[in-house]
């Protein structure tokens, strides 16, 4: 295993500019469920034990080359020759050892693992110079024909500028992926001449190949609809459409409750535990975790956050936040970048928290807002209660003791700390800290035995 393992290499190709997605951003980059076309054929890769393939840079280099960072060697194509060219150019940085060597295109990503395992099975099973992917198509515009020979094997590949009345009406199309013999493939691509148009085709092995006297083996491809090249936005969208849907019907073959599959949108990145049940209408992005036995929506949307077991999330918003294990969220619940939702709290209507971390078993009910806040544990947060974190300059922290009663439509001015136990009373505006089981009331909040013993005093008195 390890001996085909070293012995097998990868070049990916993504130089081409992508003129019709009429697009700043190159290409390949463009996401589907949540990953860039180019980083879906790189895990494909990994899948079959293709850890760091070349990919061949052009169009854009600078922002691809980022983007992939240590995922893949690069090698960049200056000038955009055609494929040939690419490969060319890319075979510069795979090792003299390597025995065969797959190659297949960045804006292709729903090619299953399953299709470059044949591929390269096939190259290593009968030593041909050339084993590719094929498939068939009822509209093959655009594509390249495979044309066989009397083997069953290619004999050529006829581009669609090139092709005559006969060649177009085969639906047999070349998808684009190939397992080369690699030292035949360095010496033959010395041997490509460029097309009419300028343009060096990598199509053209196939008949130098059979001229060489060498085989051309053909793999079927199990789904056409999986080999779709992804050339502008239209084909865009229905790659995500199927990509989407092959991600779903995965998390359900774990385990995971999918109410609505049409309705449910989950990035390619997103965990989830057995026995979750993930209601329609609901998106989950990034790098979200759900738990086991969370229920997820309807109309929820979470994005790179981590959700507990058991955990309820309708109807609201989660960003970049962490829930534990018995909590129920929402509906119209807010949970920006920085919340850290403690087990069992009830986080209600119109709630929205940012920066904060909550302590267990405490509720947030009916329109507020925790910003930059340490609550503690069980605390009941009034309806209509703000934290006036912001003083027009800079943020402050808003520090609350477990078991605190923060009474409705109380203003918590920060910096400040309302201590264990303590109370604010209905409408209150807290300027000042209040002590461990203290009571405030009133605008400016005051321990409520100083503003009693203040409206018993005689009115002439009072300050
Ligand atoms: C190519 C094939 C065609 C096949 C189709 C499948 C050739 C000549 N034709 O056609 O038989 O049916 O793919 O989708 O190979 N690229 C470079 N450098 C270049 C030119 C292209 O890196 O100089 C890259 C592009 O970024 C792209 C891939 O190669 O990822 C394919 O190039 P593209 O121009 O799209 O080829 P097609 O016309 O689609
Ligand atoms: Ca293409």
């Amino acid at each position: 295993m390890s001996a085909q393992l070293t012995a097998t290499a990868a070049i990916v190709l993504a130089a081409g500019q992508g003129t019709r997605m009429r697009s700043r951003l190159p290409k390949v980059l463009h996401p589907i469920a949540g990953r860039s076309l180019l980083d879906h054929v790189l895990d494909v890769l990994a899948g079959v034990g293709i850890a760091r393939p070349v990919v061949v840079t052009g169009h854009g280099a600078e922002l691809v080359e980022e983007a992939i960072a240590t995922r893949a060697a690069t090698a960049r194509q200056a000038i955009q020759r055609g494929t040939a060219d690419a490969v060319r150019v890319g075979l510069g940085a795979v090792p003299r050892v390597v025995r065969t060597v797959l190659v297949t295109m960045g804006d292709a990503p729903l090619q299953p693992a399953s299709l470059f395992r044949s591929l390269l099975d096939e190259r290593e099973a009968g030593d041909p110079a050339i084993a590719l992917a094929s498939a068939h198509l009822t509209d093959a515009t655009g594509y390249g024909r495979v044309l066989r020979g009397t083997d069953g094997g290619a004999a050529s590949i006829v581009e669609e500028a090139d092709a005559d009345e006969i060649t177009r009406a085969v639906n047999e199309i070349n998808v684009g992926t190939y397992a080369f013999d690699a030292p035949w493939l360095r010496d033959a691509l010395n041997r490509v001449t460029a097309s009419a148009a300028g343009e060096q085709y990598l199509t053209d092995l196939v008949a130098l190949a059979v001229a060489d006297g060498r085989a051309v083996r053909i793999v079927e491809a199990d789904d056409a609809a999986d080999t779709i090249g992804i050339n502008d936005r239209l084909t865009l969208a229905a790659a995500e459409e199927r990509m989407r849907r092959r991600i779903v019907e995965g998390h359900m073959r774990n385990g995971v409750t999918i109410v609505d599959p049409g309705t449910t949108r989950i990035d390619a990145t997103v965990e989830i535990g057995q026995d979750a049940r993930i209601e329609p209408w609901t998106i989950l992005e990034g790098a979200t975790v759900i738990a086991e036995d969370a229920m997820i929506g309807p109309n929820a949307h979470v994005r790179d956050s981590r959700i507990g077991p058991r955990t309820r999330v309708w109807a609201s918003v989660v960003e970049e936040s962490a829930v534990a294990e018995e909590v129920q969220i929402g509906p119209f619940a807010h949970l920006r970048p920085g919340s850290d939702v403690g087990a069992r709290c009830r986080i209600g209507n119109f709630a929205e928290i940012k920066q904060s971390r909550l302590g267990a078993g405490t509720q947030q009910h009916h329109f507020s807002y925790l910003g930059d806040a340490e609550v503690g544990e069980n605390v009941n947060v009034g309806a209509g209660s703000v934290t006036a974190n912001f003083d027009g300059t800079a943020k402050h922290r808003t520090v609350i003791g477990d078991g605190a009663s923060i009474g409705v439509d109380t203003m918590m001015v920060a910096p400040v700390t309302i201590g264990r136990g303590a109370t604010t009373g209905a409408g209150s505006v807290v300027t000042r800290d209040v002590g461990p089981g203290k009571k405030v009331v009133g605008v400016p909040a005051r321990p409520i035995e100083l503003r009693r013993r203040a409206q018993s005093e005689p009115a002439g008195r009072q300050k």
